[in-house]
């Protein structure tokens, strides 16, 4: 019979290794803090809800936690001093009301756990109906990790934590990762008698796994879905995993990666099939590309919405959306707030900046456009600039539809250039323009008509 689950995750510990202001679990893996990618795997175990134990950094972690909606109520419990996993495990106790229920225990920083093996260990937990099942896995180099003891014939009697290993047990390849279904009232029994009679003087949660023997389960998986992450290297060897399981998962929905080592995607973001990224692309944050788009080479996308049938190669786009059809590149930098309209084009060295590119307009070579607004099928000549900042104030453009510009215009804002109007090139623009008029010279006189 299923008994109710609470999933705790551990997550108050320094960090020290990582050397770094931010807390540990907070490090982004994939553009996504380790600690989320624990939270949301044992959002997909099924707890009625997740404890986060929080210390270091405490703040920070809380508030990261309050912007997640995993379907699943998440919550703090502040270890005020970090002695040992088994503390923490006792903090996380203190807080909720003794009870017949599961315990799924697991450090916040392992990020690629999935939630199908803590699935599998409640169901075994709950078949079995042992005090604790534990999670293990083999490794070619176990250094730093709790090393299994086993008994003859075969189950697990305690877990050493590397301090405390005798020559002998240090040769032992199988490790104890820290993530553990126990049976809540026999947890709390033995975490209350938990010491700190060991080689670091800390409450290990791990002695728990002697005092339960025989009552021990375990289910082993692959050692890289548990690496812990104690310091940037590891947080860089993990995120080449991560990258490698994105990237798969993507290519078996149906996007064409020419070379997926050359690709990082980040964990936030979302591809419809027919996609294809060439070499050098990275696409960060809440980024979305659509159906038949040809991404890079040599793309960055940070928060971009990208359309359908769209080009993009070397250039830069963020907090930009560029709508079907459209293109930007080579060398080319969209910052915050375009939008780039149905068919439109932008081109080589062209920089723009909160801007609306109009369907079918063309910024070709060599512009920067700024707080401007194109209508649809303008032209802008090249090395045509929207001069948008005065010196104090920053200033709007607006071109009409049709518009067509010499090369080397100056468009002075604030500036209105009416629909179907012309400028010659060079012209310095500073009054505005009226529909089918031509702008010529410096500064720009109207002809009308
Ligand atoms: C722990 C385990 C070890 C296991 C290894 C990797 C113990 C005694 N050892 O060692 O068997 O192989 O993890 O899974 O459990 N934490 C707290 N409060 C504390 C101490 C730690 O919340 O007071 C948290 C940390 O933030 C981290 C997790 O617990 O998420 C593990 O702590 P860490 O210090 O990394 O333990 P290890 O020494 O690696
Ligand atoms: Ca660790």
């Amino acid at each position: 019979m299923s008994k109710p689950l609470v999933a705790v995750v551990l997550a108050a510990g320094a960090g020290t290794r990582m050397k770094s202001s931010l807390p540990k679990v907070l490090h982004p893996l994939c553009g996504r803090p380790l600690l989320e990618w624990v939270v949301r795997a044992a959002a997909g175990a099924g707890p009625e809800e997740i404890c986060v134990v929080v210390g270091h950094g405490a703040g920070a972690v809380t508030d990261h936690l309050t912007t997640l909606d995993v379907g699943v109520p998440v919550r703090t419990v502040l270890q005020r001093d970090q002695l040992g996993t088994g503390d923490a495990a006792a903090c996380a106790l203190a807080s909720m009301q003794p009870g017949e229920r599961d315990v799924l225990l697991l450090p916040g920083d392992m990020p690629l756990v999935t939630s199908e093996t803590l699935a599998s260990m409640v169901s075994l937990h709950t078949d079995d109906a042992t005090a604790v099942t534990m999670l293990t896995a083999v490794f070619d180099d176990p250094t730093g990790y709790g090393r299994v003891v086993r008994e003859i014939g075969g189950g697990v009697s305690r877990v050493v934590e590397e301090a405390d290993c005798t020559r002998e047990q240090a040769l032992i390849d199988e490790v104890a990762v820290s993530t553990y279904v126990f049976d809540e009232p026999r947890l709390r029994a033995e975490v209350a008698r938990l010491g700190t009679d060991n080689a670091q003087g800390e409450v290990y949660l791990t002695d728990v796994v002697a005092a339960l023997f025989p009552d021990v389960d375990t289910v082993t998986v692959d050692a890289d879905e548990v690496h812990g992450i104690n310091d940037r290297a590891q947080l860089a060897a993990t995120e080449t995993l991560a990258r490698r399981r994105i990237n798969e998962a993507w290519m078996r929905a149906g996007v064409t990666m020419r070379d997926p080592s050359t690709a990082y995607v980040d964990a936030g973001v979302e591809l419809e099939a027919d996609v294809t990224l060439l070499p050098d692309v990275v696409l960060e944050g809440a980024t979305t590309v659509r159906s038949g788009s040809v991404v890079g080479p040599g793309v960055r996308l940070v928060d971009a919405d990208i359309g359908r049938d769209v080009t993009l190669s070397y250039c830069v786009v963020r907090e930009s959306s560029l709508a079907d059809g459209s293109d930007c590149g080579p060398y080319a930098s969209l910052r915050a707030g375009c939008v780039v309209e149905e068919g439109a084009h932008v081109g080589t060295f062209v920089e723009a900046k909160k801007s609306v590119i109009g369907p079918g307009s063309k910024v070709p070579h060599l512009s920067y456009v700024g707080d401007a607004v194109l209508g649809a099928d303008v032209n802008l000549g090249a090395n045509t600039i929207t001069c948008n900042w005065d010196g104090v104030d920053k200033h709007a453009t607006k071109v009409g539809a049709g518009v067509r510009t010499g090369s080397g215009t100056l468009l002075v804002a604030p500036l209105e250039v009416g629909d179907d109007a012309y400028t010659g090139a060079g012209a310095v623009v500073t009054h505005d323009v009226p529909p089918g008029a031509l702008a010529k010279g410096m500064p720009a006189r109207n002809v009308e008509g």
